[in-house]
């Protein structure tokens, strides 16, 4: 694993997807702020100056089976890595993590085509270490971050040391056999099954009622619907 740094940089996720063909498979690439940081849907991540974790990896597996469910492969191991900080995180389908019911964490994975081929992804995370409460308090969703949640100053450089470990650990493990490696642990983090919840494709569209109810061995979500029938949600956005 080869790690880059960067003091600023517009995101760590334009920069992988932009220069993806001269990095190597398991590139990982952080940056102190990012000036465009990106989220899912189009949104802005606040990406400033303040000890935060912003980190993308480039990744080019052999088997591009289980890509899909890398998010939440990353998912799981930065709710482990939160836990030994002593909160309880949980996961909210398919990648947000959350620390009381608000968001700590966000990861945004882009697929690499080459003639309509997949080269591989780039796999984004933010991590709310030391944010101040200012900036906290005007992100526009109920957002945390970890030194509020632990009443200290979070060691930045440690965090990241740890969280790469414990992703390479698992990682070609997790390639070969995808998402029944981890679905104990999802669903031990799991905040949102057997609950009323509702599912949009992108901010702004119709958020559609269900009953979500479990979910299956590729780690898609498993609802009802109001008329009592099953469906299966591949993708999209999830509102508690
Ligand atoms: C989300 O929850 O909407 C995903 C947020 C992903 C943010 C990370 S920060 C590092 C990487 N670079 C970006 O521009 N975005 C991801």
């Amino acid at each position: 694993m080869k790690l880059l740094k960067f003091d600023t940089i517009d995101s760590t996720n334009t920069f992988g997807k932009m220069h993806f063909s001269e990095l190597e498979d398991k590139t990982a690439i952080c940056a102190d702020e990012q000036t465009c940081g990106r989220g899912r849907f189009e949104r802005v991540w606040v990406s400033k100056k303040c000890e935060n974790i912003y980190l993308s990896i480039i990744l080019k597996p052999q088997n591009t089976l289980h890509i899909a469910n890398f998010t939440q492969y990353l998912c799981v191991v930065a709710a482990k890595e939160l836990e030994t900080y002593k909160v309880t995180p949980q996961i909210k389908w398919p990648n947000d993590v959350l620390v009381n019911n608000k968001k700590i964490c966000g990861i945004l994975c882009e697929s690499v085509l080459k003639n309509n081929k997949i080269q591989g992804v780039v796999l984004g995370i933010g991590i709310n270490l030391n944010t101040d409460y200012e900036t906290i308090k005007n992100i526009d969703r109920p957002a945390t971050s970890l030194n509020f949640e632990i009443g200290a100053a979070v060691n930045k450089n440690e965090f990241l040391n740890n969280l790469l470990e414990k992703f390479f650990e698992g990682y070609d493990e997790f390639v070969e056999k995808g998402f029944p490696c981890i679905k104990k642990d999802y669903l031990k983090y799991e905040n949102f099954l057997e609950k009323q919840i509702f599912i949009c494709q992108k901010d702004g569209d119709e958020k559609i009622p269900y009953f979500s109810k479990y979910i299956d061995d590729k780690g898609n979500l498993v609802v009802s619907d109001n008329n009592n029938e099953e469906k299966i949600i591949y993708s999209g956005d999830l509102i508690l």
